[in-house]
């Protein structure tokens, strides 16, 4: 079977810089099931689906015309030919998120999507590493490693701060706690992270950089 990799965690736990280091170590295929679920509120604002109206939410699901990339390096996004790995991450999506990624055929959607990507990007590279929020407990729940990164709500929110605001002053810091209080709460049916499922190894990157969080999972 091919190899699969799968990392959850909450947003500043470092999933995304260290599922890219780790994957380019390997030479796997690399997904962000996050991105997809970006990218699908970037195309329901590009096509004025109203947020209120989850059915069209479903709607624009099924018929999303997502491509996403496997390299770690480079990841790319593009929906209709597209290219919107820069416009997924704006606050606006951000804070729209959130209301798209819970409505429960809207997951089903997404999860038979990642899985199929899973699969292909792992056979293509021989292993494929994916990050998101239910990875290990529903998409991938019989990958050969499983690992949820955390780390203290302090280091998640000075890391999101240097990343969003370019500062860990107390005014960037009381902006980034309103934000990640915010989209903690709201996906809080899809995730809550206050401890791992069976078989998942917790990996606490609170006290270590970069590269020792890289080093955590590799081990
Ligand atoms: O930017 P951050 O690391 O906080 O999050 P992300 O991985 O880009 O995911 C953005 C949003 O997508 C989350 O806040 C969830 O609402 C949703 N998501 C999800 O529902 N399931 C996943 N497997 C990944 C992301």
């Amino acid at each position: 079977a091919p190899f699969v990799i799968g990392i959850d965690g909450p947003s500043g736990s470092g999933k995304s810089s260290v599922s890219r280091a780790v994957a380019a170590r390997l030479g796997a295929g690399y997904l962000d099931t996050g991105a997809m679920y970006r990218a699908l509120t970037w195309w329901c604002r590009h096509t004025e689906v109203d947020l209120g109206d989850a059915d069209a939410i479903v709607a624009a699901a099924l018929g999303l015309p997502l491509e996403i990339g496997d390299d770690p390096q480079a990841p790319t996004v593009a929906v209709d030919g597209i290219d919107v790995a820069a416009a997924i991450r704006t606050s606006e999506i951000s804070s729209l998120v959130s209301t798209v990624a819970t409505v429960p055929e809207v997951r089903v959607e997404m999860q038979l999507r990642q899985r199929a990507l899973i699969d292909d990007f792992a056979v293509r590279h021989g292993a494929c590493v994916a990050e998101g929020r239910d990875v290990t407990t529903v998409i991938a729940p019989d990958a050969q490693v499983r690992i949820l990164l955390t780390a203290s709500e302090e280091a998640r929110l000075r890391r999101r701060s240097l990343e969003v605001h370019g500062a860990t002053d107390e005014a960037a810091i009381a902006a980034t706690r309103d934000q990640v209080v915010r989209r903690d709460r709201d996906d809080s049916t899809v995730s809550q992270f206050t401890e791992a499922a069976e078989g998942v190894t917790v990996v606490d990157t609170s006290d270590l950089d970069f590269e020792a969080s890289v080093a955590a999972v590799m081990d």
